[in-house]
């Protein structure tokens, strides 16, 4: 699919990746609908978005909710005239060791911080991939792609038992979801970045941001519009699907 003739639904618009995403999209002449919880995120987006060849519709969603979702996917496509292709890059990180020992107590991983990362980087991408999937398939919407936006981290990383394993079974998403939709001629793919400086790196603390960026051969966090570029190549090969890309600087 060529750049201008995306109409592309972003998820976790207003920050970071998906900022990224939707500025470089606009600017490439693409139609974009922004989906964000932070809904002066978003206005900060359209007012950046104004210098692009096209605008960003905003819409403020909760990707984990499901009936918010099923409500906004459907305003998203009246806006769009149609979706071909849904960016699954909303996502939150609530780390914490599954058990810890401080001052001879142990502590035990809550199961709402458990509980909330699942929801929105797991469930949320699955309830909004199945209602645009399901547009698609019904609209027979041809080229058709659905990226999911995982993490280096899926493989394990201590203190990251919920943020890992949504990003893993995401992984597998992307590889089951490539089988099951092909035949509708809607491709998927994922997109495992490494360390990127965006605001979600930016909430750890600065001993840990720099232990993480040591560990990266090229000794630095990437660039959003370095993911960009990743996800510039999912929307543009035709032949590509099922896979996930890694973008990490090389870190194992
Ligand atoms: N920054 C990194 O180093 C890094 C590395 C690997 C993967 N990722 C992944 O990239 C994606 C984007 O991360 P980022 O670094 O840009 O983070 P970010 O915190 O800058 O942006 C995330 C955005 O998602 C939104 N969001 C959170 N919960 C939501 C919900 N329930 N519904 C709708 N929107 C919601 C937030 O409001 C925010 O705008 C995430 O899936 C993250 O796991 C980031």
């Amino acid at each position: 699919m060529e750049l201008v003739d995306a109409r592309a639904i972003v998820t976790g618009a207003a920050s970071g990746l998906g900022r990224r995403f939707a500025l470089e999209l606009a600017r490439a002449g693409a139609r974009v609908a922004a989906v964000d919880v932070d809904a002066d995120g978003l206005q900060r987006l359209v007012a950046e978005a104004s210098g692009g060849r096209s605008g960003v519709d905003t819409f403020v969603c909760d990707v984990s909710r499901e009936e918010a979702v099923r409500t906004t996917v459907q305003q998203a496509i009246a806006a769009l005239g149609t979706a071909n292709v849904l960016v699954n890059n909303a996502g939150i990180l609530r780390d914490g060791l599954l058990v810890s020992q401080e001052d001879g107590f142990v502590r035990k991983l809550p199961t709402a911080q458990w509980r909330s990362v699942l929801e929105t980087n797991l469930t949320g991408a699955y309830l909004m991939a199945r209602e645009v999937a399901a547009q698609m398939v019904e609209r027979q919407v041809r080229p058709a792609l659905v990226v999911n936006i995982s993490s280096l981290t899926g493989g394990g990383n201590a203190g990251q038992s919920n943020y890992s394993a949504s990003k893993a079974a995401l992984d597998a998403l992307t590889r089951t979801w490539a089988m099951e939709l092909a035949p509708h001629g809607i491709r998927v793919g994922g997109i495992a970045p490494g360390l990127v400086d965006t605001p979600m790196l930016a909430s750890l603390g600065d001993a840990e941001r720099e232990a993480l960026t040591a560990k990266v051969p090229l000794g630095r966090a990437g660039q959003p519009y370095e993911i960009w570029l990743a996800l510039r190549l999912l929307i543009e090969c035709e032949f590509f699907t099922g896979r996930v890309i890694a973008v990490d600087g090389g870190a194992a």
